[in-house]
């Protein structure tokens, strides 16, 4: 594996997942694979848990860490081709990527979506553009259209929750005063695909992911229909894909509370907003596997790093 941008990179999923749980039983097993190495993680937004998650991943693996809040500390950067920088724009990517590539053995990025322009989001050009010039291997910490490192952290709490053969599993939009990006939730759909599991994506009319995400996936417009019978809710919001980046609907009957979440277990990639996105009744309720789930994001960042050390060494 060059690079972890997607879950294409993937080559077993049920494999890696199994491994990452032998690295969640003996976490500093490796920890000699990253000695000299070192891990550039580039944050052009905020985080909490995906920061501190691939540091102590990386930790682990016996890397040394560097972090940058670029968005706010590092100069604007140029993507275009050919550009005559004279406006915003103090620096290139592709000197940047090679300056970058200069201090670390892999590079890290956080880079979202503008939710302003669908072209050039889904043309990732933060994450393309270290690709074609870092010339190092590239992690995707959520990019404008994934979120590999949380889709492989929900898969590793899935594995570990589950007790049947082929749960049901929903994704269930919920309302949010902000527009928020698709990643999550096209990770998890893709994430799903590779899963034998009933799934099934519920959301108000209007508000499909791409379909070249969804690929077929069951779609459920009634919500409480969708959630019958559910094993696994995993609840999170996106704003609309057509009309896009537009918050077209905040409506509260679709907010998560613990009725309609029956006897099934309740996931979020977290942060999440209480009571307007799920009631505090479910966050708080043992059926809440959200601390789990961010737990998981150290192994499933350290299965991914330690494919790409075993790949440098
Ligand atoms: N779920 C997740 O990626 O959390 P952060 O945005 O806090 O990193």
């Amino acid at each position: 594996m060059e690079h972890y941008l997607s879950l294409k990179d993937i080559d077993s999923l049920p494999n890696w997942v199994a491994e990452a749980k032998s690295l969640k039983a003996n976490p500093l097993h490796y920890k000699s694979l990253g000695a000299a190495k070192t891990i550039c993680l580039l944050f052009f937004n905020n985080s909490l848990r995906t920061r501190l998650s691939t540091q102590k991943a990386a930790m682990n693996l016996g890397m040394e860490v560097i972090v940058m809040n670029f968005g706010s500390e590092g100069w604007a950067l140029e993507y275009g081709d050919g550009t005559i920088m004279d406006q915003g724009t103090s620096e290139h990517i592709k000197e940047a990527a090679q300056v970058v590539a200069q201090y670390c053995d892999i590079v890290a990025i956080r880079a979202f979506a503008s939710l302003t322009d669908r072209e050039k989001d889904e043309a990732e050009v933060v994450l393309n553009g270290f690709k074609k010039y870092a010339g190092i291997p590239v992690v995707n910490m959520e990019s404008s259209v994934g979120h590999p490192l949380q889709s492989l952290a929900d898969a590793i709490t899935l594995s570990e929750q589950n007790t049947k053969e082929k749960p049901k599993v929903v994704l269930s939009w919920a309302p949010h005063p902000k527009a928020l990006p698709h990643a999550v939730a096209n990770s998890f759909v893709e994430m799903m695909h590779l899963q034998d599991a009933e799934f099934v994506i519920t959301h108000p009319e209007g508000y499909e992911l791409s379909p070249e995400v969804t690929k077929g996936a069951k779609i459920e417009y009634d919500q409480e229909k969708a959630l019958e019978g559910a094993d696994f809710v995993y609840v999170k919001n996106w704003s609309n894909y057509k009309d896009y980046g537009k918050v077209l609907n905040q409506d509260p009957k679709w907010t998560m509370n613990a009725k309609k979440l029956g006897n099934a277990k309740f996931m979020h990639c977290l942060p999440v907003r209480r009571n307007i996105v799920v009631a505090d009744e479910v966050l708080d309720s043992s059926q809440s596997l959200v601390i789990e789930q961010a737990n998981n994001r150290t192994y499933a960042a350290q299965i991914v790093l330690k494919k790409l050390l075993e790949g440098l060494n």
